[in-house]
């Protein structure tokens, strides 16, 4: 961050120059403040606080919840904290996803409450909301004071919506099943105008996938389908929150996301986007390389560096160069040998160049044998190294050879080669062992 602007993808420092920890976080906006509580995993699992007036300054407020704070949380994997106030009994309830520090099979939500925003929080118990599993979550409180739990169910292939009682620390009904079986997660709920909006991620670990977003005129009424939001990957981002921010010029709404980084937890870093609104039930998010927001106006700056880099994913992998070789690999933002360019030689091929090495994507010795390797290679001017795009849906493409014909395959998992085939002329979308994600890059 600098000069009143977040830097999207950074490493982001509090205001005494500590990495801030707060990953799966919730916002809470009180005496001029918005307070960010999140997971912190540093030594210690804690639930970390931190408090800033323009959402650029961060300072430190305190672990709000350690695992000194019940004998439940020695060990424990707690996530997504999220803090709503009542304005009844005057506490600040929390609500999070708890696991037992071993597995995920728990599947519990856990409430703990405080009297100061920033206190050390009790934790009351741990339990499955009516007895049903549940994962990621988050809390809302509606304009008229009631509040929701929704969270992922039944091996997450569900979204519950629960109401909460008067004092939020019990589930008083359950009042929806949002999606059965199409697997959503990372809940974010937000109201404008007469719409709620409810963002989510699919459902694939720690590796970014497509966000959606849908729209009700009322929480436990009929929602719409669920339509795309950003690129396939989110730009790289799985949603924690939205945070309304009312100016007096506009209201700003600011997804907040994870970048995790699924091979080094602690290279996570965070997003802040404006939202935009092209009609009362539609939005859209677009990638911002930098955010200044001016909270008294509520008028947001976003600047956008473009970059013509791109990583290739298949099934969830990464394509990595590793001399000669190309293998699947886990998503690493550090890992500068994920990146490729594109070079498009028209609107429907394109050669795929290694960034670090300058070599392109071909079959080994040009072979148009079933099941060559694909290699990479130095340059030269033969459609072995071109390559065609076959759209097979949801932003994939399978990439055939226009020398062989054949299309490249992974055949195994992680850290295996890849190999050219017979091109399956099916349509499966994502989970095709032949169908590549052109992710760009976005910094
Ligand atoms: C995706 C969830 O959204 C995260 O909060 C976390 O639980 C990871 N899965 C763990 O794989």
């Amino acid at each position: 961050m600098t000069a009143n602007r977040v830097i999207n993808g950074t490493k982001w420092l509090d205001t005494d120059g500590r990495v801030i920890s707060a990953h799966g976080g919730g916002f809470l906006q009180e005496n001029g403040y918005f307070y960010w509580f999140g997971e912190n995993r540093h030594g210690e699992k804690l639930i970390s606080c931190y408090r800033s007036k323009n959402l650029v300054d961060w300072e430190f407020c305190n672990d709000v919840v350690t695992m000194d704070t019940h004998p439940e949380l020695n060990p424990s994997n707690t996530e997504r904290p999220k803090v709503i106030f009542n304005d009844n009994t005057g506490q600040y309830i929390m609500w999070l996803h708890w696991e037992n520090g071993i597995h995920y099979g728990e599947a519990r939500c856990a409430v703990l409450v405080s009297d100061t925003v920033d206190g050390d929080y009790t934790y009351l118990r741990s339990f499955r909301p009516l007895g049903h599993m549940s994962r990621d979550c988050t809390l809302f409180k509606d304009e008229d004071g009631t509040a929701y739990f929704l969270s992922a169910a039944r091996e997450n292939a569900d979204l519950h919506v629960y109401r909460l009682t008067d004092d939020y620390l019990d589930i008083a009904a359950l009042e929806k099943i949002l999606w059965p079986g199409q697997k959503r997660e990372a809940p974010a709920l937000m109201k404008r105008g007469q719409y709620y909006f409810l963002v989510t991620s699919g459902c694939t670990g720690w590796e970014p996938n497509q966000g959606k977003y849908a729209y009700a005129t009322s929480i436990t009424g009929e929602w719409s389908e669920m339509f795309d939001l950003g690129t396939p990957t989110t730009f790289d981002t799985q949603p924690t929150f939205i945070i309304p921010i009312h100016g007096t010029t506009k209201t700003t709404y600011l997804y907040v996301g994870d970048r995790w980084d699924p091979s080094d937890y602690h290279n996570s870093t965070y997003v802040f986007l404006p939202l935009e609104f092209p009609t009362d039930t539609s939005m859209r998010l677009n990638w911002a390389s930098t955010v200044r927001i001016e909270i008294e106006t509520g008028v947001v700056e976003a600047d956008v560096r473009e970059s013509d880099l791109y990583r290739l994913q298949i099934n969830m992998l990464y394509l990595r160069g590793e001399g000669d070789q190309v293998k699947a690999s886990r998503l690493s933002y550090a890992d500068k040998n994920q990146l490729w360019e594109v070079e498009y030689t028209s609107p429907v091929t394109a050669r795929i160049k290694h960034h670090l090495t300058g070599r392109y994507l071909q079959p080994k010795d040009g072979s148009p044998a079933d099941e060559s390797e694909i290699v990479l290679g130095d340059a030269v001017d033969h459609p072995m190294q071109e390559w065609s795009m076959v759209d097979t849906g949801q932003g994939y493409v399978k990439l055939r050879n226009c020398h062989s014909g054949k299309a490249m395959k992974l055949v195994r998992g992680s850290n295996e080669p890849l190999f050219q085939a017979e091109m399956d002329p099916r349509k499966h979308g994502r989970w095709d062992e032949q169908a590549f994600l052109l992710a760009k890059v976005f910094e």
